[in-house]
């Protein structure tokens, strides 16, 4: 079966649901707050849209669906009350996989108005319209120039589907220490495809001057059978000391509509190369 109709995190309600076992991934988002602060004044400034319409790809079933969107319409709303200017409305798009526990999400949208409206007052919460799309990230989701912002954070690591090639990877069900080099790369060149895919994807989707911000896992060794990979699955507090995590992609870029993706692809190996350094 396709793998995109069997994927999921555990819902809510699960004994282990990802809404309580996400606390990682939410100091993920809270590290990256000023780059989608930066990200998304600077789209606002040029774009200055009526309805600002913004998408959360892989969002997930759990407390850290929201905290993302909450700096995008935080930000938008402070630079309007700074610059005297008027609010746009907002439209959010939440996506997930089809299996996603899409019903956790809508259920939370009437708290999260709530929170809006009692912290930051009627009208940003009267101005901001959230929704589900269920599909895939690695096929169109959205029409043609449509999205002024896309965020993604925690997701885009996740492969469209088992690479070709592990069939000597005997006894793992990963990249481990005793995987031939055939295996590294057989996931080096997953991810290559389906990330090209994704930019592909996005640059029909994404208006000119959006901006996208993207945050996922990667490794400072070259080598992955040296690094520890337990929490990438199962995320735990007690073993985030065991994770090496390099926000290493950062995209605020306009490529999506003025450069090639050879262009792009290019400047994304600086971003990696840059992060790994700092790292
Ligand atoms: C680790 S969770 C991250 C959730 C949330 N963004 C966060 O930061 O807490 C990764 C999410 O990506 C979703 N995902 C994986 N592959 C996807 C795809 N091809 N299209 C859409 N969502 C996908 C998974 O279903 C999962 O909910």
């Amino acid at each position: 079966m396709d793998a995109k109709m069997i994927l999921r995190m555990n819902a809510a309600d699960h004994e282990i649901s990802y809404a309580n076992n996400s606390s990682f991934q939410k100091q993920v988002i809270l590290k990256i707050r000023p780059i989608i602060e930066e990200s998304i004044t600077d789209a606002f400034k040029k774009i200055a849209p009526v309805c600002m319409k913004v998408a959360d790809l892989g969002c997930s079933s759990g407390p850290n669906v929201f905290l993302a969107i909450w700096h995008i319409l935080d930000t938008v709303h402070g630079i309007c009350q700074q610059e005297q200017l008027k609010l746009p409305e907002f439209e959010v798009l939440l996506n997930d996989l089809p299996e996603n526990d899409f019903n956790f999400v809508f259920k939370s949208i009437p708290g999260f108005y709530e929170r809006l409206k009692k912290e930051r007052g009627d009208m940003l919460q009267e101005r901001c319209f959230i929704g589900g799309v269920a599909g895939s990230f690695y096929h169109r989701l959205f029409p043609t120039k449509s999205l002024h912002f896309v965020h993604s954070s925690y997701g885009i690591h996740w492969l469209s589907k088992v690479p070709v090639g592990l069939e000597d990877n005997k006894g793992n069900v990963y990249m481990a220490r005793s995987s031939p080099p055939s295996v590294f790369k057989a996931y080096a060149d997953q991810f290559q495809k389906d990330f090209t895919n994704f930019l592909s994807l996005r640059s029909e989707e994404i208006m000119p001057q959006g901006c996208m911000v993207l945050t996922c896992v990667g490794r400072k060794n070259p080598n992955p059978s040296k690094e520890i990979m337990v929490g990438i699955c199962y995320p735990n507090p007690f073993l985030t000391w065991l994770w090496r995590l390099y926000i290493y992609l950062f995209i605020s870029l306009y490529f999506l509509t003025t450069l090639s993706i050879i262009e792009a692809i290019k400047t994304m190996k600086t971003c990696f190369l840059w992060t790994i350094y700092m790292g």
